[in-house]
């Protein structure tokens, strides 16, 4: 495995690569990471993983500062797994002041994008950056960003990107709880709290399948069971796994979203449910 820093080095590196698969990633890798980058060893012959903590992604008052950097673990992690891990400086990556963004289409202010105004231009301007750099044949995204995942599809369909993008299922604990960087913020008390929302999840689809509808009471009992437990709800949404727009009664395949905070922490999850 090899590591490199600069993008002169990695297109080097990669100039004579036929199937090139690639996982995108902010580091601080745990086993979720680890089963993206399995699903692109089956996907391609070179696997490239970037580890970048991408400032335009985060908002004014979030965790960029904190968020944990654990390079040499990574690429412990990595070896044996990835041919190149890719870690640029923010100066490589921005090499002057980025006044050009990826403006992603109005899904992009919904859900998380209500609450993380500009997260979402941020995460499609670097990813069209990381394409352009390690220009891949596939890419591997996690459904645990289930939004992130639907913005950047619609990215490689609308500017005509020769890329494949695979979705990968989402890696949980044993309780259920989505795997993430960030569940490290939590308490001893609050990690037991956090499977609950993998929980409430589960028994909302198991309602929907038994025929409920009226999905807007399904959500509003949601969030009130998780403000009940100490959960401050950003929102618990029904919507159409093919464009996260608003389902109508017809509609078979839907993903339930939610996010929350449990004190501090900022956790999201969702459900695909197939009617
Ligand atoms: O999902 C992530 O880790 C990030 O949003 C990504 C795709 C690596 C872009 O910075």
């Amino acid at each position: 495995m090899q590591l490199i820093h600069t993008v002169a080095e990695l297109r080097a590196r990669l100039a004579s690569e036929k199937a090139v698969a690639f996982v995108p990633t902010m580091g601080n890798l745990h086993e979720g990471h680890i089963e993206l980058v399995r699903l692109a060893r089956s996907r391609g012959s070179c696997v490239v993983v970037s580890i970048f903590v991408n400032p335009l992604q985060f908002g004014p008052n979030e965790d960029f500062d904190k968020y944990p950097r654990t390079l040499e673990a990574d690429c412990e992690k990595l070896q044996g797994l990835a041919d190149v891990v890719f870690a640029p400086a923010v100066t490589d990556m921005y090499p002057e002041q980025q006044t050009l963004f990826v403006e992603p289409p109005p899904i992009a202010s919904e859900l998380c994008g209500e609450f993380r105004p500009g997260h979402f231009r941020g995460v499609a301007t670097v990813v069209l950056k990381l394409f352009n750099q390690v220009q891949p044949q596939v890419a591997v995204f996690g459904k645990k960003d289930y939004q992130q995942l639907a913005i950047i599809r619609s990215m490689v369909t609308q500017f005509n990107l020769p890329i494949l993008i695979v979705g990968a299922e989402t890696t949980r604990a044993a309780d259920g709880l989505a795997l993430s960087s960030r569940n490290q913020y939590l308490s001893a008390e609050e990690r037991t709290e956090a499977a609950f929302l993998s929980q409430i999840l589960s028994g909302m689809g198991e309602t929907l399948k038994g025929g409920a509808v009226g999905y807007v009471a399904r959500e509003r009992e949601a969030a009130a069971a998780l403000a009940k437990r100490g959960w401050q709800v950003e929102y618990v949404s029904v919507r159409k796994q093919a464009d996260l727009g608003v389902p109508g009664e017809a509609e078979r395949r839907l993903v339930i979203l939610v996010a929350a905070r449990l004190g501090k922490t900022r956790l999201i999850d969702n459900i695909e449910v197939c009617l």
